[in-house]
């Protein structure tokens, strides 16, 4: 689903002769012609006004994340991709602006999510049909509003979807510190399910352990100390996990299905080392392990279903039972440091919501 913007369309000419159109203010948008290194073919660009039809809503958008998805796009690395020049972003909040005349639903000052993936959050104003809007409390935090329906939601369906898990029950992930990391451990904590959480090794892993430990991780290695015989050892009294997730690849991936049990799962939903998965023969024959994917896009969530997902993990979030960081400091991140140049221009324009580096 691709915003009106998203694809530079040219707008509308208003006819004098016509009843007065109501038109979007003009937006400033993060833009790239062409697939490629995002420093080098993002830029900056002003759009014209928009004419609105009857049921179209103008959004003034407040925040919008950076996913490593996001970046992929713009690489033109990812499976699905906006036809070019496209508007960046995929996920984002905004307040709405104004409403064409037949919208009864939405009104000025509402605080609202996309209803499906719309292409091209990475602006200050959106138009679209009313339909793809979908209104939240308006006490819910901004930051969380913005970021819940890529990473949250993932994790509530990693967690939901491919095994049955029940209370007691065992999960083990890799990339434990992610976004969608940070989730699933407080997802599964919420449901009394274990969580085993692989992270790098890090001059400072001992602080992350806290950290996740504190966000309710059953138990945290690091890459380094599963370099043993008989990883499942380590578990203690915890039951074996039925369920891996896996975001990083290469031997990482490794790591999460020696842990599972007979028999289970380990479903893979990212690949940040750009490595290949290497499992061992072993977990095949002696394990009859399951390997599975998982792409949000696919889901084909259904209206309802994606509502009460967005709904139920953002009562967590004004509860204070969901919470991630999402700040990282520029440079840190590769991906924050590849849009360095667009985002310090963006900033010059701009002066609207940045509450983190991660968001435009
Ligand atoms: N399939 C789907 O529908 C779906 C939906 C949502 C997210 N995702 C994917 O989920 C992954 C996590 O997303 P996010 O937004 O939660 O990420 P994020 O918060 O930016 O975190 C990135 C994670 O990757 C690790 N990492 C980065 N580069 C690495 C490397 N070269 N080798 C090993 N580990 C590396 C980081 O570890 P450190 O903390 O040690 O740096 C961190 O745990 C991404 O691959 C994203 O595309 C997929």
């Amino acid at each position: 689903m691709f915003s009106r913007h998203s694809h530079l369309v040219v707008p509308k000419q208003t006819s004098v002769l016509n009843f007065p159109a109501t038109m979007s203010p003009p937006s400033t948008a993060i833009v790239y012609d062409q697939h490629g290194p995002p420093d080098t073919v993002t830029r900056i660009t002003k759009i014209p006004p928009v004419e609105m039809n009857e049921n179209e809503v103008c959004v003034k958008m407040l925040a919008a994340p950076i996913n490593p998805a996001d970046i992929n796009r713009i690489e033109g690395v990812y499976l699905v991709l906006p036809p070019t020049p496209a508007i960046a972003g995929w996920e984002g909040v905004g307040e709405i602006h104004s409403v064409g005349s037949a919208v009864m639903s939405l009104s000025p000052g509402d605080l609202v999510i996309h209803a499906a993936y719309l292409s091209g959050t990475w602006q200050t104003y959106v138009v679209e049909d009313q339909s793809l809007w979908y209104k939240i409390d308006k006490n819910t935090p901004i930051e969380y509003a913005a970021t819940v329906s890529v990473n949250p939601l993932s994790a509530l369906r990693m967690l939901e979807d491919f095994v049955a898990l029940k209370p007691g029950d065992t999960i083990v992930q890799n990339g434990a510190t992610s976004i969608v990391g940070q989730c699933v451990i407080q997802l599964a904590r919420i449901r009394g399910i274990h969580s085993i959480n692989i992270i790098r090794d890090k001059p400072d892993s001992d602080k992350i352990k806290e950290k996740l430990i504190k966000l309710g991780a059953t138990k945290v290695f690091t890459e380094s100390e599963l370099e043993v015989k008989g990883v499942t050892n380590l578990l203690g009294d915890i039951p074996k996990p039925s369920l891996g997730l896996n975001c990083i690849g290469g031997k990482a991936a490794n790591m999460v299905v020696k842990f599972l049990k007979q028999g289970g799962t380990m479903v893979t939903y990212g690949g940040m080392s750009k490595k290949p998965i290497t499992i061992s023969t072993t977990y095949f024959i002696f394990k009859d392990i399951s390997l599975k994917g998982f792409l949000l896009q696919e889901k084909y969530l259904d209206e309802a279903q994606y509502r009460c997902s967005i709904d139920h993990l953002l009562a967590l979030v004004r509860a204070g039972i969901l919470q991630y960081e999402l700040s990282k400091p520029l440079g840190t991140l590769s991906v924050l440091s590849r849009l360095e140049p667009t985002l310090r221009m963006w900033l010059a324009l701009e002066n609207h919501y940045w509450p983190q580096r991660t968001f435009v």
